[in-house]
Protein backbone atom coordinates (compact mmCIF):
# COMPACT_ATOMS: atom_id res chain seq x y z
CA UNK A 1 0.00 0.00 0.00
CA UNK A 2 1.50 3.43 -0.85
CA UNK A 3 1.73 5.28 2.38
CA UNK A 4 1.85 9.14 1.80
CA UNK A 5 4.95 10.54 1.74
CA UNK A 6 5.79 13.34 4.23
CA UNK A 7 6.42 15.93 1.68
CA UNK A 8 2.91 15.08 0.25
CA UNK A 9 -0.37 17.12 0.66
CA UNK A 10 -3.89 15.70 -0.04
CA UNK A 11 -6.06 19.09 -1.00
CA UNK A 12 -3.44 21.14 0.23
CA UNK A 13 -3.35 19.42 3.71
CA UNK A 14 -0.30 17.20 5.36
CA UNK A 15 -1.39 14.03 6.74
CA UNK A 16 0.78 11.61 8.55
CA UNK A 17 1.60 8.89 5.98
CA UNK A 18 1.60 6.14 8.96
CA UNK A 19 -2.17 6.26 9.22
CA UNK A 20 -3.63 7.72 5.66
CA UNK A 21 -2.88 7.25 1.48
CA UNK A 22 -4.21 9.19 -0.99
CA UNK A 23 -6.24 6.56 -1.78
CA UNK A 24 -8.10 6.18 1.95
CA UNK A 25 -8.34 9.82 1.67
CA UNK A 26 -9.85 9.93 -1.24
CA UNK A 27 -12.24 7.28 -0.32
CA UNK A 28 -13.15 9.03 2.73
CA UNK A 29 -14.67 12.13 0.40
CA UNK A 30 -16.73 9.42 -1.28
CA UNK A 31 -17.86 7.93 1.68
CA UNK A 32 -21.88 6.77 1.45
CA UNK A 33 -23.10 7.84 4.39
CA UNK A 34 -25.62 5.96 6.55
CA UNK A 35 -28.43 7.99 8.07
CA UNK A 36 -28.26 5.88 11.09
CA UNK A 37 -24.80 6.64 11.51
CA UNK A 38 -23.04 8.77 13.84
CA UNK A 39 -19.76 11.28 12.90
CA UNK A 40 -17.60 12.91 15.28
CA UNK A 41 -15.62 15.31 14.06
CA UNK A 42 -12.56 17.71 15.77
CA UNK A 43 -9.31 18.82 14.88
CA UNK A 44 -7.06 16.94 16.42
CA UNK A 45 -6.31 17.26 20.70
CA UNK A 46 -9.91 18.97 21.02
CA UNK A 47 -11.26 15.83 22.79
CA UNK A 48 -11.98 13.17 20.21
CA UNK A 49 -10.91 10.24 22.08
CA UNK A 50 -13.12 11.17 25.26
CA UNK A 51 -16.27 11.81 22.78
CA UNK A 52 -15.66 8.25 21.39
CA UNK A 53 -15.71 7.16 25.01
CA UNK A 54 -18.86 9.11 25.45
CA UNK A 55 -20.92 8.04 22.71
CA UNK A 56 -19.83 4.61 23.26
CA UNK A 57 -21.08 4.41 26.64
CA UNK A 58 -24.35 6.68 25.92
CA UNK A 59 -24.74 3.56 23.24
CA UNK A 60 -24.01 0.89 25.52
CA UNK A 61 -25.98 2.49 28.59
CA UNK A 62 -23.13 3.17 30.68
CA UNK A 63 -22.34 -0.68 30.53
CA UNK A 64 -18.59 -0.29 29.39
CA UNK A 65 -17.61 -3.57 28.24
CA UNK A 66 -17.08 -2.22 24.84
CA UNK A 67 -15.01 0.38 25.84
CA UNK A 68 -12.83 -1.80 27.82
CA UNK A 69 -12.39 -4.52 25.12
CA UNK A 70 -12.44 -3.02 21.83
CA UNK A 71 -10.26 -0.33 20.79
CA UNK A 72 -10.91 3.57 19.93
CA UNK A 73 -9.30 3.24 16.59
CA UNK A 74 -11.92 0.28 15.99
CA UNK A 75 -15.04 0.79 17.66
CA UNK A 76 -15.16 4.34 16.16
CA UNK A 77 -12.63 4.41 13.23
CA UNK A 78 -11.08 7.72 10.94
CA UNK A 79 -13.17 7.56 8.04
CA UNK A 80 -9.76 8.83 6.30
CA UNK A 81 -7.46 6.10 8.27
CA UNK A 82 -6.26 3.08 5.40
CA UNK A 83 -8.15 0.75 7.17
CA UNK A 84 -11.23 2.48 8.18
CA UNK A 85 -13.32 0.28 5.17
CA UNK A 86 -12.22 -3.22 6.68
CA UNK A 87 -12.94 -2.05 10.08
CA UNK A 88 -16.14 -1.26 9.09
CA UNK A 89 -17.37 -3.82 7.01
CA UNK A 90 -16.15 -6.68 9.82
CA UNK A 91 -17.72 -4.79 12.71
CA UNK A 92 -21.20 -5.26 13.70
CA UNK A 93 -21.59 -2.83 15.79
CA UNK A 94 -24.68 -0.55 15.46
CA UNK A 95 -25.20 2.34 15.17
CA UNK A 96 -21.83 3.20 13.10
CA UNK A 97 -19.70 5.23 14.99
CA UNK A 98 -16.98 6.95 12.49
CA UNK A 99 -14.56 9.75 13.35
CA UNK A 100 -12.78 12.01 11.25
CA UNK A 101 -9.88 15.02 11.46
CA UNK A 102 -11.19 15.97 7.75
CA UNK A 103 -11.93 19.89 7.34
CA UNK A 104 -15.88 20.28 5.92
CA UNK A 105 -14.66 21.86 3.20
CA UNK A 106 -13.86 18.44 2.15
CA UNK A 107 -16.14 15.97 4.26
CA UNK A 108 -19.10 18.67 3.66
CA UNK A 109 -20.13 17.56 0.21
CA UNK A 110 -20.25 13.51 1.17
CA UNK A 111 -22.30 14.23 3.94
CA UNK A 112 -24.82 16.41 1.98
CA UNK A 113 -28.74 15.03 2.22
CA UNK A 114 -27.51 12.70 4.72
CA UNK A 115 -29.20 12.44 7.76
CA UNK A 116 -26.07 11.03 9.48
CA UNK A 117 -25.70 12.31 13.20
CA UNK A 118 -22.60 14.72 13.43
CA UNK A 119 -20.96 15.60 16.63
CA UNK A 120 -18.40 18.26 16.49
CA UNK A 121 -16.04 18.86 19.36
CA UNK A 122 -13.70 22.07 19.67
CA UNK A 123 -11.66 23.11 22.10
CA UNK A 124 -9.72 26.62 23.42
CA UNK A 125 -6.97 26.55 20.43
CA UNK A 126 -4.75 27.36 22.93
CA UNK A 127 -5.01 24.45 25.00
CA UNK A 128 -5.08 22.69 21.96
CA UNK A 129 -1.96 24.09 20.59
CA UNK A 130 -0.21 23.06 23.76
CA UNK A 131 -1.45 19.22 23.74
CA UNK A 132 -0.83 19.18 20.15
CA UNK A 133 3.09 20.44 20.54
CA UNK A 134 3.21 17.64 23.29
CA UNK A 135 2.13 14.76 21.26
CA UNK A 136 4.49 15.72 18.32
CA UNK A 137 6.96 14.87 21.09
CA UNK A 138 5.93 11.02 21.24
CA UNK A 139 4.27 10.27 17.71
CA UNK A 140 7.14 9.23 15.37
CA UNK A 141 4.44 9.95 12.84
CA UNK A 142 4.53 13.67 13.39
CA UNK A 143 7.69 15.92 12.84
CA UNK A 144 9.56 16.99 16.23
CA UNK A 145 9.79 21.02 16.93
CA UNK A 146 12.74 22.07 18.77
CA UNK A 147 10.68 25.28 20.58
CA UNK A 148 6.90 25.85 21.36
CA UNK A 149 7.89 28.99 19.55
CA UNK A 150 8.41 27.35 16.24
CA UNK A 151 5.43 24.89 16.76
CA UNK A 152 3.11 27.52 18.16
CA UNK A 153 4.11 29.63 14.68
CA UNK A 154 3.36 26.91 12.58
CA UNK A 155 -0.16 25.90 14.16
CA UNK A 156 -1.02 29.61 13.83
CA UNK A 157 0.16 29.85 9.89
CA UNK A 158 -1.81 26.32 9.46
CA UNK A 159 0.97 24.59 7.98
CA UNK A 160 0.83 21.57 10.95
CA UNK A 161 -0.36 17.78 9.59
CA UNK A 162 -4.68 18.17 9.47
CA UNK A 163 -4.52 21.83 8.46
CA UNK A 164 -5.79 24.97 9.42
CA UNK A 165 -7.16 25.28 13.13
CA UNK A 166 -8.98 28.15 12.22
CA UNK A 167 -10.32 27.21 8.72
CA UNK A 168 -11.42 23.38 10.43
CA UNK A 169 -13.41 24.88 13.09
CA UNK A 170 -14.88 27.75 10.82
CA UNK A 171 -16.01 24.90 8.23
CA UNK A 172 -17.47 22.94 10.89
CA UNK A 173 -19.64 26.06 12.04
CA UNK A 174 -20.34 27.18 8.82
CA UNK A 175 -24.25 27.64 7.92
CA UNK A 176 -23.25 25.25 4.87
CA UNK A 177 -22.61 22.85 7.74
CA UNK A 178 -25.18 23.55 10.48
CA UNK A 179 -27.60 21.16 9.67
CA UNK A 180 -30.32 20.31 12.08
CA UNK A 181 -28.59 16.86 12.93
CA UNK A 182 -25.35 18.26 14.21
CA UNK A 183 -24.32 19.22 17.89
CA UNK A 184 -21.69 21.16 18.81
CA UNK A 185 -19.63 19.90 22.19
CA UNK A 186 -16.76 21.96 23.80
CA UNK A 187 -13.91 20.12 25.48
CA UNK A 188 -14.71 22.58 27.92
CA UNK A 189 -17.76 22.07 28.38
CA UNK A 190 -17.54 18.03 29.22
CA UNK A 191 -14.62 19.45 31.71
CA UNK A 192 -16.56 21.73 33.31
CA UNK A 193 -19.84 19.63 33.48
CA UNK A 194 -19.43 15.90 32.37
CA UNK A 195 -22.68 14.61 33.45
CA UNK A 196 -24.37 17.60 31.57
CA UNK A 197 -22.41 16.92 28.30
CA UNK A 198 -23.30 13.60 28.41
CA UNK A 199 -27.23 13.97 28.71
CA UNK A 200 -26.96 16.63 25.82
CA UNK A 201 -24.97 14.00 23.53
CA UNK A 202 -27.29 10.93 24.78
CA UNK A 203 -30.80 13.36 23.97
CA UNK A 204 -29.38 14.25 20.48
CA UNK A 205 -28.57 10.84 19.56
CA UNK A 206 -32.32 9.78 21.08
CA UNK A 207 -30.86 7.69 23.81
CA UNK A 208 -32.22 8.89 27.37
CA UNK A 209 -30.53 7.81 29.98
CA UNK A 210 -31.85 6.61 33.37
CA UNK A 211 -30.02 8.32 36.36
CA UNK A 212 -27.88 5.27 37.08
CA UNK A 213 -26.84 4.70 33.23
CA UNK A 214 -25.91 8.94 32.74
CA UNK A 215 -23.66 8.23 36.23
CA UNK A 216 -21.97 4.99 35.23
CA UNK A 217 -20.97 6.68 32.22
CA UNK A 218 -19.80 9.33 33.93
CA UNK A 219 -17.49 7.34 36.05
CA UNK A 220 -15.85 5.70 32.79
CA UNK A 221 -15.51 8.54 31.13
CA UNK A 222 -13.36 10.38 33.33
CA UNK A 223 -10.02 11.29 32.39
CA UNK A 224 -8.98 9.11 35.51
CA UNK A 225 -11.00 6.03 33.82
CA UNK A 226 -9.78 6.33 30.72
CA UNK A 227 -6.46 6.85 31.43
CA UNK A 228 -6.38 3.55 33.09
CA UNK A 229 -8.01 2.08 30.27
CA UNK A 230 -5.72 0.43 27.55
CA UNK A 231 -8.25 0.64 24.96
CA UNK A 232 -8.14 4.40 24.75
CA UNK A 233 -4.73 5.37 26.60
CA UNK A 234 -3.02 4.02 23.24
CA UNK A 235 -0.60 2.43 25.39
CA UNK A 236 -0.72 -0.62 23.26
CA UNK A 237 0.59 1.30 20.58
CA UNK A 238 4.16 -0.26 19.59
CA UNK A 239 7.07 1.91 20.44
CA UNK A 240 8.29 2.14 17.00
CA UNK A 241 5.08 4.45 16.35
CA UNK A 242 4.47 6.11 19.61
CA UNK A 243 7.62 6.76 22.18
CA UNK A 244 6.02 6.27 25.76
CA UNK A 245 8.81 7.50 27.18
CA UNK A 246 8.15 11.01 26.04
CA UNK A 247 5.22 11.66 27.38
CA UNK A 248 1.45 9.86 27.58
CA UNK A 249 -1.59 10.46 25.37
CA UNK A 250 -3.58 10.91 28.32
CA UNK A 251 -1.42 13.86 29.19
CA UNK A 252 -3.37 16.06 31.81
CA UNK A 253 -6.84 16.17 30.68
CA UNK A 254 -7.33 19.72 31.59
CA UNK A 255 -8.15 23.30 30.87
CA UNK A 256 -6.77 26.12 31.04
CA UNK A 257 -2.71 24.64 30.74
CA UNK A 258 -2.08 26.54 28.04
CA UNK A 259 -0.45 29.25 31.12
CA UNK A 260 2.01 26.98 31.79
CA UNK A 261 3.45 27.17 28.25
CA UNK A 262 2.40 30.38 26.48
CA UNK A 263 4.48 33.42 27.15
CA UNK A 264 2.19 36.43 27.41
CA UNK A 265 2.89 37.58 23.81
CA UNK A 266 2.39 34.22 22.34
CA UNK A 267 -0.82 34.33 23.42
CA UNK A 268 -1.63 38.27 22.65
CA UNK A 269 -0.78 37.16 19.67
CA UNK A 270 -3.04 34.09 19.10
CA UNK A 271 -5.64 36.27 20.59
CA UNK A 272 -4.96 39.28 17.86
CA UNK A 273 -5.35 36.18 15.14
CA UNK A 274 -8.16 34.49 16.46
CA UNK A 275 -10.39 37.84 16.80
CA UNK A 276 -9.45 38.71 13.08
CA UNK A 277 -10.24 35.05 11.43
CA UNK A 278 -12.90 34.43 13.62
CA UNK A 279 -14.67 37.46 12.59
CA UNK A 280 -17.50 36.22 10.31
CA UNK A 281 -17.67 32.73 12.18
CA UNK A 282 -21.43 32.29 13.33
CA UNK A 283 -20.59 30.39 16.72
CA UNK A 284 -19.82 31.17 19.77
CA UNK A 285 -17.48 29.90 21.71
CA UNK A 286 -17.78 29.02 25.63
CA UNK A 287 -13.75 28.24 26.51
CA UNK A 288 -14.05 29.07 30.19
CA UNK A 289 -11.08 28.61 32.37
CA UNK A 290 -11.07 28.12 36.13
P1 LIG B 1 -4.03 17.02 27.02
O1 LIG B 1 -2.86 16.73 26.13
O2 LIG B 1 -4.23 18.48 27.24
O3 LIG B 1 -4.00 16.26 28.32
P2 LIG B 1 -7.76 13.99 21.21
O4 LIG B 1 -8.45 12.77 21.67
O5 LIG B 1 -8.64 14.88 20.38
O6 LIG B 1 -6.46 13.71 20.55
O7 LIG B 1 -7.46 14.90 22.50
C1 LIG B 1 -6.51 14.49 23.45
C2 LIG B 1 -6.64 15.42 24.65
O8 LIG B 1 -7.87 15.11 25.34
C3 LIG B 1 -5.52 15.23 25.66
O9 LIG B 1 -5.35 16.53 26.26
C4 LIG B 1 -6.14 14.23 26.63
O10 LIG B 1 -5.55 14.18 27.89
C5 LIG B 1 -7.56 14.81 26.69
N1 LIG B 1 -8.56 13.85 27.21
C6 LIG B 1 -8.87 12.62 26.76
N2 LIG B 1 -9.79 12.04 27.56
C7 LIG B 1 -10.08 12.94 28.55
C8 LIG B 1 -10.94 12.93 29.69
N3 LIG B 1 -11.69 11.88 30.00
N4 LIG B 1 -10.95 14.03 30.48
C9 LIG B 1 -10.20 15.11 30.20
N5 LIG B 1 -9.36 15.18 29.13
C10 LIG B 1 -9.29 14.10 28.31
Amino acid sequence: MARLDVTELFHGISFPGHLHTQDSLQRALEFQFEDTDILIVSYPKSGTTWMQEIVTLVSSRGDPHLSNTIPNWTRAPWLEHYYSAEVLEASSLAPRVITTHLPHHLLGPALQGSKAKVIYVSRNPKDVAVSFYHFHKVAHFLPEFGSFTEFLHRFLEGTLHFGSWFDHVKGWASPAAAVSNRLHVTYEEMSLDLLGAIKRVSSFLQCPLVEEELNNCGRHCSFNSMKKNKMVNYTSVPEEVMDHSKGSFMRKGKIGDWKNTFTEEQSQYLEDILSSKMEDCPLEFVWEEP
